[in-house]
């Protein structure tokens, strides 16, 4: 099979490695022939190019695997590919996540696949074992550390006592965050997780905007401590849940129990339980980021390509209702306490609260209204 890459960062650079070190009969067979690159500094090899028309065009390219990142000009290149007659493989989670109704339905008229295994949970086999699980059961929720940047700042700051932008500046240093980092600090790159694992997981396209986000920018070592003492670790926590074909989702940090199996998950590891009929509670733990890992997963998706698995599960054409509310027990700290007298449940110290069991839409038209720039939010879990 020749491949087209588009894109030769953290991730692409990992799939051409492992594709050109060739170590099995099955990358063997792999061949990619064309290279997308941004700039001048970066054609180091005959394989690449500026012009991604040099590979959209080509009608001797059977995959355009895309590594870019960003919704344009990715968007726009695998709606050309497919309508070239390719399959496409992607790790861009932001792009499809936005995009994928009009990317499945040309897949569909065209009979091509797409594969986005890397999207999600980075090396772990998470969407491929949702397609295995719904062979045979109902897959009716998950929920998962899906971010290795805040998995690794969370973890590293509890450890080390760090501070939030040494760590950052770390996971970064390290290849886990975004070109924009504020899609990992502010949970949006778990919300587009948690959209296509829906998709995949429920057979349904829900807009990532009906999912709740809080995320991590504001922690500080005083709510780690506060965890900490009383029996809990942070976490970013992405959830769903489809009931009665009405589906909620949540992105949220959670003070989980130091007992909790997604506690001692470290780094940039990450770990996603699925929940379904016969199978049960099933957990798939390993590294969420990083260029090999991610690059893994691609390479995986090309293998099943060019091996005629397809395992394609993604239909699309349920019809559900969506609940963009979340109740839970909620940990608050703001400068702003008195906005917040009505759900404050038992004050913890000076500037921190425990809400009772609470509407997130409540407590975020209080937030609005706090209107506090330094404000963290977790759920604690009872
Ligand atoms: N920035 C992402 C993360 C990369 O930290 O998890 C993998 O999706």
């Amino acid at each position: 099979m020749k491949i087209g890459l588009l894109g030769h960062g953290v991730v692409g650079s990992g799939v051409r490695k492992i594709i050109d070190d060739a170590g099995t009969p099955y990358t063997k067979d792999l061949q990619i022939t064309k290279i997308l690159v941004k700039d001048e500094w970066e054609m180091t090899d005959e394989r690449m190019t500026m012009n991604a028309d040099d590979i959209l065009d080509d009608p001797d390219i059977d995959i355009v695997a895309e590594c870019m990142g960003g919704i344009e000009p990715a968007r726009t290149f695998l709606l050309k590919a497919l309508k070239n007659g390719k399959h496409i493989v992607t790790s861009n989670k932001k792009m499809l996540a936005v995009s994928a109704a009009e990317l499945f339905e040309e897949a569909g008229k065209q009979g091509k696949t797409i594969r986005y295994e890397a999207s999600c949970g980075g090396g772990i086999p998470w969407m491929s074992s949702l397609c295995r699980t719904r062979r045979i059961d109902t897959v009716t929720s998950f929920r998962g550390i899906f971010n290795g940047t805040t998995n690794y700042i969370l973890s590293r700051m509890a450890d080390e006592k760090k501070s939030f932008a040494q760590m950052l500046k770390e996971a970064q240093e390290l290849g886990y965050a975004e070109r924009d980092p504020s899609d990992d600090i502010d949970g949006y790159d778990v919300r587009y997780k948690v959209m296509l694992s829906c998709m995949r997981a429920f057979g349904t396209i829900i807009s990532a905007e009906d999912i709740p986000v809080c995320g991590i920018r504001h922690i500080s070592e005083e709510d780690l401590a506060w965890a900490d003492a009383n029996g809990y670790v942070c976490k970013l926590i992405g959830s769903a849940e489809d009931r009665d074909d009405c589906i909620s989702a949540c992105v949220m940090p959670v003070f989980v129990k130091k007992t909790d199996d997604f506690a001692n998950i470290r780094l940039n590891f990450n770990a996603i339980e699925s929940r379904s009929g016969t199978l049960g509670s099933c957990i798939y733990v390993g590294q969420g980021a990083g260029s090999l890992p991610t690059a893994h997963a691609v390479v995986q998706d090309l293998i099943d390509i060019q091996t005629g698995q397809d395992g394609a599960c993604d239909t699309l054409m349920r019809t559900h209702t969506v609940n963009s509310d979340h109740k839970g027990v909620y940990y608050i700290r703001t400068a702003k306490m008195t906005v917040f007298n009505e759900v404050i449940g038992r004050r913890v110290s000076e500037t921190a609260f425990l809400t009772d069991t609470v509407s997130l839409n409540e407590i975020s038209a209080l937030i609005r209204t706090a209107d506090d720039d330094s404000l963290f939010i977790a759920e604690v879990d009872e």
